[in-house]
């Protein structure tokens, strides 16, 4: 296999053989090589890392929930005890009153069955589990462009082809995704898709939100394109909780109203703590067996424990205080990154940024010919001179897309302090500015400048 980041073997050719055809597919992830850049690159400020506030993590919360769950014997043994395979029904309950508490709604939403809910081992679970679930080789995937690069290598893992859909500040653009079937079903492949994949809120990594104005547009394209054979539309609410400005959006998943079309992912990974690795899924009917059968291959049930702490955290209003504050720390981050991106930047001719409403990333474009790849001139100077890594763009589109942007870089205000994050911005506005000095028109690649 071709590696997309020329790593270097990390298995001897003889074992390959032994490997199956989706062990190897798996074999070229970016997170593994991502994590093996901030190893090797320890010395920098990480712009990089997609790791929540450290300081923001709930231990006293934690800590007293363990207690308060532990303190009765018979009932702690109870949960120390195996779980069931969807996660246990009075903590779907109360997974569905907090999902009622963000769609707005006052019903409790009590009219969705309980057993349209999966709890998981995080969001990433429920995300591997319905491609598994959907997709043989060949099958088709729309995505977002740019979006989450580790649903990236769980597509690519599986044999599917995936096709990249613009979006632009207002999330995946309608237009774009209706062509993008048009030119689909000219190719006689439209029975081959089987998923479009949006991040609803504040995306990793572009940080746009698809607008209220387009959840509808998109949800119906894939309603009228599913006529024959039915393409689900899985919705990754990922960074949802995290809002720092403006009006909370009702979920495409709230739209659908017959159940039949969107996949709601969710986790308490961003909002609580990724370590807990508590997610949930909302299936519509069809999908629930396969994704439960698929879930008992390979746990037959989420960390019980960490369910009920979950759930113990939001029955004490715990949960909801937790987020008002983590909202707080994260919206002054996001405000110091952008600040310091405003000032450092000021004057840099073609390049953009995008300030989000939530989540934990800032975008930026760079002139189309600074590249900004693990292999690229600046990826080089700014870790090896200035002393600072971010997340090269291009990782966050289909490997095989030719005409993918390659001059664009997400950096995270998650993990470093204020004064980490007003640092990183400076040493990286440094690599810009030689970049800029440096390069002309022609992309160069790192090999060209050593
Ligand atoms: C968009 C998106 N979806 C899903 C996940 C998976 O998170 P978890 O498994 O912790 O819920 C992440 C993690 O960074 C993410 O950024």
């Amino acid at each position: 296999m071709n590696s997309r980041f020329q790593r270097g073997a990390q298995v001897y050719a003889g074992d390959q053989a032994s490997l199956s055809e989706h062990a190897r597919r798996s074999a070229d992830q970016a997170i593994g090589f991502l994590m093996q850049q901030a190893v090797e690159n320890a010395d920098c400020i990480s712009l990089a890392a997609g790791l929540v506030d450290e300081e923001s993590l709930p231990v006293g919360i934690v800590r007293e929930a363990v207690a308060d769950l532990l303190s009765d014997s018979h009932a702690g043994r109870r949960l120390l005890q195996y779980g069931i395979t969807p996660g246990p029904e009075l903590l779907r309950r109360l997974f569905r009153i907090n999902l009622a508490r963000l769609e707005q709604r006052t019903d409790e939403l009590q009219d969705l069955p309980l057993s349209h809910l999966v709890m998981t081992t995080g969001s990433q679970q429920l995300l591997s589990l319905v491609t598994q679930a959907l997709f043989n080789p060949g099958d088709i995937c729309l995505v977002a462009a740019p979006t989450y690069f580790v649903y990236i290598d769980v597509l690519q893992a599986a044999g599917a082809e995936i096709v990249p859909v613009i979006a632009d500040a207002n999330g995946m653009r309608p237009d774009a995704l209706a062509a993008a079937f048009a030119q689909i079903e000219a190719a006689g492949k439209l029975d081959r898709v089987k998923l479009v994949y949006v991040v609803s809120d504040f995306d990793n990594p572009s940080g746009v939100s698809i607008s209220a104005a387009r959840r509808p547009e998109l949800l119906k394209i894939v309603q009228e394109r599913s006529a024959d054979r039915r393409i689900f539309l899985l919705e990754d609410c990922a960074y949802r909780e995290l809002r720092y400005d403006g009006e909370a959006i009702p979920s495409i998943w709230s739209l659908d109203t017959t159940r039949e079309t969107v996949i709601l992912a969710q986790t308490f990974s961003k909002s609580f703590s990724p370590g807990i690795r508590v997610g949930m899924g909302v299936l519509p009917r069809c999908l629930i067996k396969a994704v439960t059968d698929l879930k008992g291959n390979e746990d037959f049930g989420s960390a019980h424990l960490n369910q009920h702490i979950v759930a113990h955290a939001i029955q004490t209003g715990q949960y909801a205080a937790h987020v008002g504050s983590v909202c707080e720390s994260y919206r002054r981050k996001r405000d110091a990154m952008v600040a310091t991106v405003e000032r450092e930047f000021a004057g840099f001719v073609g390049v953009s940024w995008f300030k989000p409403q939530g989540g934990m990333y800032v975008w930026m474009r760079l002139p189309r010919h600074i590249e900004t790849g693990f292999t690229s001139a600046l990826f080089h100077r700014a870790t090896q001179v200035d002393k600072v890594m971010y997340v090269p763009g291009e990782l966050s589109y289909p490997a095989n897309w030719q005409d993918r942007p390659r001059c664009e870089m997400r950096l995270s205000f998650g993990v470093q302090n204020v004064a980490g994050i007003e640092e990183g911005i400076r040493r990286l506005a440094s690599a810009v500015r030689w970049a800029l000095a440096t390069q002309s028109q022609q992309p160069q690649s790192q090999e060209t400048v050593r």
